[in-house]
């Protein structure tokens, strides 16, 4: 397996690249799959390995698809033909534990593999357990299985600990389904949260309160089938911004939705970078008075951690200093070390990484620990003189759809090995 890509450095970028389907928006719809036997229809998905994965799960658990085209699924989950969401399957995606609140709700029975350890962050489940116990049912890890057994879940409040993106998406799913009501609090308000509500609602469920951190969900007794399109990647949308940004060029970003990406836009013309929007576009233009501003990663509408590594990447070439916090996870600065290789000056304390501009790069062979951590190294690779050579780049296809096409198409030189 292809596992190297090589990137000329040094290259200004033009033209137009077009952002497909987000990655965690079509995790959770496709689970909520399991949530109807009648048939939904999923559009706009993006061709990435993480969404194979989530289609291989919800297929062992009974889920019969087809797929129409690369961006479209056929799916209907008739009667489960098992309930097991198998560990080969969960160590490849951690996302794969969605499956959890949707099968309990519906099936009154689910067992998934607890997700093992992740680069970014021991990343325990335990919201996602103490909400579905909340509800009702009766679970227990055995085996390194989560196993939860339900007669029939039962409205109730639940307060999470801390913001928690697939925590609410797990919650929101098998409490559609539940007894009576069910409060929320604390509830995560990504964008990616909100469409699966919008569209639970569009199956037949209620759902109030989405954009605001306490949702209130009227149990239904089923649901229906429905045609859905997924929401643009806001993530894929920012790593392009950022690639313009970083090699000093004209491009545009169509197809995204900028209204998603507010705080991330907002930091970086803090920074002078010259950037400009519509509702579908995004306009990046050369920005030679790029400046080191400081940034803290926090639960939407704050800073996405899922943009950090990134625009870590960017403030090696920004004019000035950089304190970079990264509040979500307690181990995401691996893209640094990488970094520091191509030529950077970061410094790291803690959770905080100082990053100091601009500094040449220069082109080395350098390793992806990450699905970001890999884009950053790309961006990286982008501005420094010569040649780079990132290593495991399986990271990368796991949630960026045909990226070497779609900078190529930008004018980059990069290409697998
Ligand atoms: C989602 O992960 C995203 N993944 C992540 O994107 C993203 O980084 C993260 O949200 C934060 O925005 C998907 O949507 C599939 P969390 P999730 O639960 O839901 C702690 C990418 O690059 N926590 O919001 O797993 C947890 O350890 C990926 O596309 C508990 O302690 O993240 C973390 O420190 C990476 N107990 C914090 O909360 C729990 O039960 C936030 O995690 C759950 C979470």
């Amino acid at each position: 397996m292809v596992q190297k890509l090589e990137i000329e450095g040094g290259v200004p970028l033009k033209g137009e690249v077009k952002i497909g389907g987000a990655k965690n928006a079509a995790l959770p719809v496709l689970a909520a799959s399991l949530l109807t036997e009648e048939e939904m229809i999923i559009k706009n998905l993006p061709a990435v390995k993480d969404v194979d994965t989530m289609l291989r799960v919800l297929k062992h658990l009974g889920v019969d698809y087809e797929r129409e085209s690369d961006d479209t699924v056929r799916m209907k989950a008739g009667a489960p033909s098992g309930d097991l969401a198998p560990y080969e399957l969960v160590k490849q995606m951690r996302a794969s534990v969605l499956v959890l609140g949707p099968m309990t709700a519906r099936h009154n029975e689910a067992r998934v593999s607890l997700p093992g350890g992740c680069a970014i962050g021991v990343r325990p489940i335990n919201l996602h357990i103490d909400g579905l116990s909340r509800l009702g049912a009766e679970v227990k890890i055995e085996h390194g299985y989560v196993h939860a057994r339900a007669n029939g879940l039962k409205g109730a409040e639940i307060v999470f600990d801390r913001v928690t993106v697939t925590g609410t998406e797990n919650m929101l799913m098998a409490a559609v389904l539940a007894e009576g009501e069910t409060i929320l609090r604390n509830c995560a308000v990504e964008p990616e949260v909100t469409d699966l509500a919008e569209m639970l609602n569009r199956m037949g469920a209620k759902i109030s309160g989405m954009g605001s951190r306490d949702l209130r969900v009227e149990g239904v007794k089923r649901l229906k089938g429905i045609e859905y399109s997924i929401i643009p990647d806001r993530i894929e949308a920012g790593t392009y911004v950022i690639a313009g940004l970083i090699t000093g060029s004209n491009i545009t970003i169509e197809n995204c939705l900028p209204k998603h990406l507010h705080a991330l836009i907002d930091k970086l013309q803090e920074g002078n970078a010259r950037i400009e929007y519509g509702n579908s576009y995004i306009k990046v233009s050369r920005s030679p008075d790029l400046s080191g501003v400081d940034a803290r990663t926090t639960p939407y509408p704050g800073f996405p951690t899922d943009m950090q590594a990134q625009f870590t990447a960017l403030m090696t070439q920004a004019k000035g200093s950089s304190v970079v916090t990264e509040l979500i996870f307690e181990n995401r600065f691996m893209h640094v070390q990488e970094l520091i290789r191509l030529g950077a000056n970061i410094t790291i304390d803690g959770r905080t990484a100082i990053v100091k501009g601009p500094t040449p790069l220069e082109g080395a062979e350098v390793m992806a620990t990450d699905l970001r951590a890999s884009a950053s190294l790309i961006l990286a690779g982008l501005a420094a003189r010569n040649t780079t050579i990132v290593d495991r780049v399986y990271h990368l296809d796991r949630g960026y759809e045909k990226i070497c096409r779609k900078l190529g198409g930008l004018g980059a030189r990069i290409r697998r090995i």
